[in-house]
């Protein structure tokens, strides 16, 4: 039995930026109200034609390039998005070739927000059994492909990005991921969905017209959920592993609403010199957050080999979940 570690880490934003200002001129809203709601002041957006698997490529060959090894020698790819390329091939299938992950296998896995942390679990028990050395793991999200730009309860939370780690073994039991608790309740699923486009409401001229093929979300009730979800899933992991909050070194917590950030953070104690913010250049991108936050972490030398550092998360389903990994790099 090894414990899973973090040996890479990168991501990928596109080049074009959307500001707050931009949005003012499109939409019945304004950059006070962004910023004092959310804490977003700009996020970055795909291209015409740019779809997951080109930013999750562009994130994994920078990873790559960072372990100094060839994608062929990846075992698995697990690739956490909402918004796949297309709902077939896997974005992991379509990210395989587009790499070149000659021997990898993969898959997609759905978990809105929680999406990575989810994928991170996953990937850890493929390295604990013995069965794989290298899986590579992408959060991913292209949220402006399935938000109506003119609906302003959304389009202004969210952007486009991806966020990649390279999980391997390692002979110490302490450290890598030392401990996760995951979560699901589906009676939240009304709060927060894309109504159309599976197999419920397949695609119609009915679904086109009534713009259920984007994002509606009931703002006020996922923010009091997740709040309290957030908070509630960092303490549980903290006190099964008889840790004080100042015993972190670094808190990644999901990025959906700067307010969401800073209640969960009070309600755990924490100094917040020690939590990952960065909604501000970013906005919401779904999966792609927690990974993007720790690579600018790692990259701004915020974490170092034998640190504390806790992943948590809270998004659409409901799903949630928080991880505890003692960094290894
Ligand atoms: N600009 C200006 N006014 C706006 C805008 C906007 N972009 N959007 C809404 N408003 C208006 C509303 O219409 C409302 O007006 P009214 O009072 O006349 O009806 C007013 O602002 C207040 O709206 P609220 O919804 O109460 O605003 P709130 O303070 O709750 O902020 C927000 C809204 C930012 C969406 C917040 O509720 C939030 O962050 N919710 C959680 C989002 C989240 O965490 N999502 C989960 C992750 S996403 C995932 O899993 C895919």
């Amino acid at each position: 039995m090894y414990n899973a570690k973090i040996t890479a880490l990168a991501y990928h934003v596109p080049k074009k930026v959307v500001t707050n200002h931009d949005l003012e001129k499109v939409l019945d809203t304004s950059d006070e109200w962004i910023r004092t709601r959310t804490g977003i002041r700009e996020r970055h957006v795909v291209a015409k034609g740019e779809a997951s698997s080109d930013l999750a490529a562009a994130a994994a060959r920078l990873l790559l390039k960072q372990r100094g090894i060839h994608a062929s020698e990846l075992d698995c790819l697990i690739v956490a998005t909402v918004t796949p390329d297309m709902f077939f091939p896997s974005t992991a299938c379509v990210l395989q070739e587009k790499i070149g992950a000659t021997h990898a296998w993969g898959f997609d896995l759905s978990g809105a927000c929680a999406g990575f942390v989810f994928a991170v679990a996953t990937a850890a028990q493929f390295i604990h059994s013995g069965a794989h050395k290298k899986v590579l793991v992408v959060g991913v999200d292209v949220m402006t492909s399935i938000i109506n730009p003119k609906d302003r309860n959304t389009a202004v939370l969210f952007g486009d990005a991806a966020g990649a780690v390279l999980m391997e073994p390692t002979a110490s039991r302490e450290e890598g991921v030392l401990d996760f608790i995951l979560g699901c309740d589906g009676s939240g699923g009304r709060y927060l969905r894309m109504p159309a486009g599976g197999s419920l409401h397949p695609a119609t001229n009915e679904t086109v017209e009534k713009k259920m093929h984007f994002v509606h979300q009931d703002g006020r009730a996922v923010f009091k959920y997740a709040v309290q979800g957030m908070a509630d899933v960092s303490a549980e992991i903290l006190k099964r592993n008889h840790l004080r909050a100042s015993e972190l070194v670094l808190y990644v917590p999901h990025q959906a609403n700067i307010r969401i950030i800073d209640a969960a953070v009070e309600r755990m104690g924490l100094d917040p010199s020690k939590v990952v913010r960065n909604i501000d250049r970013f906005a919401n991108t779904t999966a792609a957050t927690i990974p993007i936050g720790l690579a600018e972490a790692y990259q701004e030398k915020r974490i170092h080999k034998g640190d504390l550092v806790m992943l948590a998360t809270f998004g659409a389903g409901f799903t949630w979940g928080s991880l505890l990994l003692r960094w290894a790099l």
